[in-house]
């Protein structure tokens, strides 16, 4: 039986399905990303490096389809949810594997960008990260260090380190709630979230539109639209604070 008094640690991954209701495309359903175009060639330093203009191309394109995307409910709930948590005492975060910045939009304050944010670039020479809604090209002088032809998307590709890792699993080690939302689990160190999670004695729970790769990991699965799912279960863990 659980204390409803005793201090909660709750750790939410997203994943690309959180936002396919806002309109934003996921990578490995049918008709996603990777279907349509070659990952290699644009989500790889190699593919940078081959064909700059190319890949600046891609990441424009879906910067200017972010700027007329909103959070739907999924987005919204988890923002409650946090502010609900962070009232009643207990901890909340949130790691998400989406570039784009719906949780933020939302309302959610607790985000780790562990993929980075497309609403961000990124001077390969200074290393300086600025905010950047608009287009770049190879052109585009860096703000910092006015070099130009290194910015480049603030996106972690294959074969590149994600970011905030020691924070993430700080919060994962401390976790009594471990819950994944619209992920596929074909993409590690995200993939290895839920084990991790299972080792430090959380409870997980998987809301999907289907069985991920990891499902049977999990304790607790619900599958259906996010825009559903997700707000159910946080009224649910609502109920109990
Ligand atoms: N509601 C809930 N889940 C959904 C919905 C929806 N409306 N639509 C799709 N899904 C689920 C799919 O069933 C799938 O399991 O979301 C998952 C999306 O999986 P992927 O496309 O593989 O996206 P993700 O897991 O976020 O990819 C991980 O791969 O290329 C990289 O860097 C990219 O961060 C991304 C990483």
């Amino acid at each position: 039986m659980s204390n409803a008094n005793a201090a909660r640690a709750v750790v939410v991954l997203t994943g690309a399905g959180i936002s396919a209701e806002s309109g934003l495309g996921t990578f490995r359903d049918v008709d996603g990303i990777w279907t349509k175009h070659p990952l290699e060639d644009l989500a790889t330093p190699e593919g940078f490096a081959r064909n700059p203009d190319f890949v600046q191309g891609f990441y424009n394109a879906r910067r200017a389809q972010l700027k007329e995307s909103e959070p739907n409910a999924a987005h919204l709930a988890l923002a409650r949810l946090e502010a609900a948590l962070q009232a009643a005492g207990h901890s909340f975060t949130l790691i998400t594997q989406n570039v784009d910045n719906l949780h933020q939009a939302a309302g959610s304050q607790n985000v780790l960008h562990m993929h980075g944010e497309l609403l961000k670039v990124r001077c390969g020479g200074c290393n300086a990260v600025v905010r950047w809604p608009g287009d770049i090209s190879t052109a585009t002088p860096c703000p910092c260090c006015e070099a130009t032809g290194l910015m480049r998307p603030h996106v972690v590709w294959f074969g590149e380190m994600p970011l905030h890792m020691d924070e993430i699993e700080r919060a994962i080690d401390k976790a009594s709630l471990f819950v994944s939302i619209g992920t596929s689990g074909n993409v590690y160190p995200a993939a290895g979230y839920v084990r991790m999670a299972r080792m430090a004695g959380a409870r997980t729970v998987e809301l999907n539109l289907e069985p991920s790769e990891g499902a049977s990991l999990f304790q607790d699965t619900r599958y259906g639209p996010a825009s559903e799912v997700v707000p159910a279960w946080v009224d649910e863990v609502m109920a109990t604070l």
